[in-house]
C-alpha cells in the first residue's frame, strides 16, 4: 500500500501546479547511514535552502572507528532535533514540505533504520510523497546540485554534464561508476559499476593507519594535514597490483605494510607514547600533535596518503578512458583530500578531461544530496510504500 497518497507515476494535477510552476519543490532530505545524522530541505533538487549535520565524531573518536550500537543510539537522539533545525532554518515547518527523501541504504543497518523509520512514520502521518535514495546515488548527485548552484550564483564554472565517470570514494566505499541520463522519463539516471573495493575502502585505509600511528578520528583528514609535513617519496611502497579488473582497488595491503614499517619499531614506541599523551588533552591542536611526530612517522604518512591518491588517479583515469567520457565526478569524504584534489585535477586536464568535485561540506554525508537525488525520483513519480525499508547492501546500478 502507498502512503496515503496518489499511485506511483501519477502525481496529484494540483501538487504539480503548486509546487512545480510556482515556489519548486521542497523535498526534505533525510540521512543516517553511518555516523552523522542529517537532514536538508533542497528545492527543485537545485537550491539548498537547509543542511543540518550532527556529527558523532565526540562518540566514536575514542575507539577510532564508528561503534554500530553508539551510532543507532546517538541517531535516535538527534534525528528529531535535527529534521527540526532543517526546517527551522528553511523557514518551514515539516507540513510545509512537498516530499521527503531518505538513505535506504547501503550502511549501518541500525543507523540506517532510524533515519528510515522516522522519515516513513513523517510521511505516513502527514500524507507526503516518499521516496528511498541510494547513499551512493546521493554522492553523485552532490556534484550536480553543487554545480547547478554554482552556475545559478554566477559563478565561472563549466557545467557538470552527464555522462560522468565518477568515483565515490569514503569510509565504506571506493566505487567507480559511468553515471549517465537515461532518456527514459521513470528513470532518469543510469549507473554502471566498473569497479569496487575489494577489501578496505581508502577512507577505511586512513582512519586505520590514523589509529595505529595514534593519530585521532577520522583519520583521513589529520593525515591530509600532516602530510604535508612529510616526504611522500620517504618510503616506497610501490604501485597497488590487482589481479582481475584492474578498475577494483585494494587498501588492505597497503595498510598492512604500514603495520609492518612500524612494528617492532622506533615509530611503534613514539605511536604508542602519543597515544598516552592524547588521552591526557582532550582536543590537540594539529602543531601539538604534529610536534609529537618524528620526520620518519611524517614521512610515512605522506608516502601512505601519495600511495593512496597516486592509486585512485590511475583508475580513476583509466576507467574514463575506457568510458570515453570528458568528465570525472569525485565525491564521498576522501573527496576532500587535498593531495587527491590536486593530482586528480592536474592529471585530468593533462589527459583532456574535467574534474568535478562538491566542497568538503558537500563531499562528506549529507542530506542535502538525498534530497536531490530524491527530487528527481519523485518528479519521474517515484513513491516509496510502506514495505520501505533499509538495506545494509545496497548495490547501485548494474555491474
Ligand atoms: O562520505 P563520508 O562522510 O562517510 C561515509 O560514507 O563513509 O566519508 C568519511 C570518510 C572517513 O573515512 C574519513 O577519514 C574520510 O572520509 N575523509 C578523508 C578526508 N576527510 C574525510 N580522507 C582523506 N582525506 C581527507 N581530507
Ligand atoms: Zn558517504
Amino acid at each position: 500500500m502507498l502512503l496515503g497518497l496518489p499511485p506511483a507515476r501519477a502525481p496529484r494535477p494540483a501538487y504539480a501546479k503548486m509546487n512545480i510552476e510556482s515556489v519548486g519543490m521542497l523535498v526534505l532530505g533525510i540521512e543516517s547511514s553511518c555516523d552523522e545524522t542529517a537532514a536538508a530541505v533542497v528545492a527543485d533538487g537545485a537550491e539548498i535552502r537547509s543542511s543540518v549535520v550532527a556529527s558523532q565524531v565526540l562518540t566514536h573518536e575514542k575507539y577510532g572507528g564508528v561503534v554500530p550500537e553508539l551510532a543507532s543510539r546517538e541517531h535516535l537522539r538527534k534525528i528529531e532535533p535535527v529534521v527540526e533545525e532543517a526546517c527551522r532554518q528553511a523557514h518551514l515547518t515539516i507540513r510545509t514540505v512537498d516530499a521527503l527523501a531518505v538513505t535506504e541504504g547501503p550502511g549501518l543497518i541500525g543507523s540506517l533504520l532510524v533515519g528510515l523509520v522516522y522519515g516513513k512514520a513523517l510521511a505516513l502521518s502527514l500524507g507526503k510523497p516518499l521516496v528511498g535514495v541510494n547513499h551512493l546515488e546521493g554522492h553523485i548527485h552532490a556534484v550536480l546540485l553543487e554545480n547547478k548552484m554554482d552556475r545559478a550564483a554566477g559563478k565561472p564554472v563549466r557545467e557538470a554534464a552527464l555522462p560522468a565517470l565518477t568515483l565515490v570514494a569514503s569510509g565504506g566505499h571506493t566505487s567507480l561508476f559511468l553515471a549517465a541520463a537515461s532518456p527514459h522519463a521513470a528513470n532518469p539516471f543510469t549507473y554502471s559499476q566498473l569497479g569496487h573495493s575489494r577489501d578496505d575502502a581508502a577512507g577505511e585505509a586512513f582512519d586505520k593507519v590514523a589509529k595505529l600511528l595514534a593519530l585521532g578520528y577520522p583519520g583521513g583528514p589529520v593525515i591530509d594535514r600532516l602530510a604535508r609535513h612529510g616526504n611522500p617519496h620517504g618510503v616506497d611502497f610501490g604501485r597497488i597490483k590487482m589481479k582481475g579488473n584492474p578498475l577494483d582497488f585494494s587498501f588492505s595491503g597497503l595498510k598492512t605494510a604500514v603495520l609492518y614499517r612500524v612494528r617492532g619499531t622506533e615509530l611503534a614506541r613514539e605511536a604508542e607514547e602519543r597515544r598516552a599523551w592524547r588521552k591526557t588533552v582532550e582536543r590537540p591542536s594539529l602543531e601539538d600533535l604534529r610536534a609529537r611526530c618524528s620526520a620518519a612517522t611524517l614521512d610515512l604518512i605522506a608516502s601512505f596518503q601519495s600511495a593512496v591518491v597516486e592509486d585512485l588517479v590511475a583508475r580513476t583515469l583509466a576507467a574514463a578512458d575506457v568510458c570515453r567520457v570528458d568528465t570525472i565526478f569525485v565525491s564521498g569524504g576522501v573527496a576532500c583530500n587535498s593531495l587527491l584534489r590536486q593530482r586528480l585535477v592536474e592529471a585530468a586536464k593533462h589527459q583532456g578531461f574535467e574534474a568535478f568535485f562538491p566542497s568538503p561540506a558537500l563531499s562528506t554525508d549529507n542530506a542535502a544530496m538525498i534530497a536531490a537525488a530524491g527530487y528527481y525520483k519523485l518528479q519521474a513519480g517515484e513513491r516509496a510504500g510502506i514495505t520501505l525499508t533499509a538495506h545494509a547492501s545496497f548495490p547501485l546500478g548494474t555491474r
